[in-house]
């Protein structure tokens, strides 16, 4: 569809959007009146790339990432200020860039004046480093993290998981993404892929708030907001609304993570460019998947590449199929760097699980009643281990979603695949190695995961709903490997 018939959907789009949230939004928090969607389909602000932190040389070959946590404030509009949080900054954070195989040594200082935690989402940390609700960091002291980098290549993402609290601090702002190299991807005889970061190689974290007009966050955590997951009408790639980047008339790579704390995501580019899906959230599918539009539940990550060469000249429009909102506009310019050709065959270490393999299932039932959200009829309880996984065990999670809203299930310290899809195959975007799967309402998935960490005592590893209205309101339980 041409660009002024989405636009017009977009409004149908955001009528239907209004219409579900809970008596139409007049108010946010505070009494101050809540603000339409500021995206206006014109793009002039420029596209904002988080600087990239690669760690300074500390002792033992140690990578050394110093991260604070911190409060501020930043405009988004021009219209007023906005209480904000950030890493390193006043929001969002810096993208950490590592390889396979480094030994990390992250300071976390809380300066945020409540108790947070950071979590690696997609890292495969020891239990007692990954951040979850057992590391919790009290105000004005410093966590560290140490461990090795011991997976593939990957788009992963870091942010808060403190216990109950975790939706409020990634909605003001915690929140940055964390790639993973290795041999495949960078240095001598690498895939043709693009990777120059900020010049051909892009991160896309796609968010969306509701903002006050007096530009403070509309954040209330309702009840009727936790149930349905908190939607905002406003959205941001790397946190600005309505950019524009110049991209080279190239191939380029976008790494798509859906950063939000509970809208799904349609992303297609306008005038229905098809593209190439190269990455699952764990990293490269065996062959590039051509798309025409993908769908991204919160948590989720996937590199795709898009070519440009043909393009030069043209206006390129990234857009929310679902809002109808186009969320950035793409110049293609004349590219100064050397052209790159995605392989058909992207990597040759992926052994796909095979059912036959498997020792058992496990099934999660994903559930809602009276206002409450569960996960095998259970809310989260920290004192409390859900279930016991056997070390390199293979096995079959039975995830089923019996509620009539939409739900998510993400799993720590392991990845998997799906088998199945409602009983036939997955879509096709999701055929990779991936630790976050979409649940829209009552559906079901078999994934197919092998638990190759075990959990260290006291720290058990966490599954839940992504959506962190869900999360933060129990939809989560907790696990051993030994
Ligand atoms: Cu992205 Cu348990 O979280
Ligand atoms: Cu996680
Ligand atoms: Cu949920």
């Amino acid at each position: 569809m041409d660009r002024r018939a989405f636009l017009k959907t977009s409004g149908a789009g955001l009528a239907g959007l209004a219409v579900t949230s809970c008596g139409g939004g007049g108010m946010g928090g505070g009494g101050v009146s809540l603000q339409p969607s500021l995206n206006t389909g014109v793009f002039t602000r420029p596209f904002f790339t988080p600087p990239e932190m690669v760690g300074t040389a500390g002792a033992a070959a140690n990578k050394v990432f110093d991260l604070t946590m911190q409060t501020g404030t930043k405009t988004f509009t021009g219209q007023g200020v906005t209480n904000t949080m950030g890493i390193n900054g006043n929001f969002l954070a810096p993208t950490l860039r590592v390889s396979q195989g480094d030994a990390l040594n992250l300071n976390v200082t809380n300066q945020i004046g409540q108790e947070t935690t950071l979590h690696w989402h997609g890292m495969r940390p020891p239990s007692d480093m990954d951040g979850g609700p057992h590391q919790p960091i009290a105000p004005n002291t410093t966590w560290n993290a140490a461990y090795t980098v011991n997976q593939r290549a990957s788009t992963n993402w870091y942010h808060p998981h403190p216990h109950g609290t975790t939706a409020s601090q990634v909605y003001a702002g915690l929140a940055g993404m964390m790639i993973v190299d290795d041999a495949e991807t960078v240095g001598l005889g690498s895939l043709d892929l693009p990777k120059t970061y900020a010049v051909d190689d892009f991160p896309v974290i796609v968010q969306d708030r509701d903002m006050n007009a007096d530009g403070t966050f509309a954040y209330s955590a309702s009840q009727m907001e936790v149930i349905q997951g908190k939607k905002g009408l406003t959205m941001l790639v790397n946190g600005v609304i309505d950019p524009v980047l110049d991209v080279p008339a190239k191939e380029v790579r976008f790494r798509l993570l859906n950063g939000s704390n509970s809208r799904i995501y349609t992303f297609q580019f306008g005038g229905g460019i098809t593209f190439k899906q190269i990455a699952t959230e764990q990293g490269l599918l065996l062959a590039p998947i051509s798309l025409t539009s993908i769908t991204m539940s919160p948590g989720e990550r996937a590199e795709i590449v898009v070519d440009f060469t043909a393009l030069q000249g043209q206006a390129i429009l990234f857009q929310d199929v679902s809002s109808g909102i186009s969320l950035f506009k793409a110049n293609v310019v004349a590219s100064t760097i050397a052209a790159t050709t995605t392989p058909a065959t992207l990597t040759t270490t992926l052994v796909p699980l095979l059912r036959n393999q498997a020792v058992r299932t496990r099934p999660f039932v994903l559930s809602m009643g009276q206002g409450n959200v569960y996960i095998n009829n259970k809310q989260m309880d920290i004192n409390r281990i859900d279930e016991t996984m056997v070390l390199n065990d293979i096995e079959i999670l039975d995830i089923q979603n019996t509620s009539n809203m939409d739900h998510n299930f993400h799993i720590h310290g392991a990845f998997f695949q799906l088998l199945t899809r409602d009983g036939g195959a997955p879509r096709a975007y999701e055929t990779g190695l991936k630790d976050t799967v979409y649940l829209p309402a009552n559906s079901r998935v078999e994934a197919i995961v092998q638990y190759s960490q075990a959990t260290v005592a006291g720290a058990p590893y966490m599954y839940h709903c992504h959506i962190l209205e869900h999360e933060d309101a129990g939809m989560m339980g907790q696990f051993t490997v030994a």
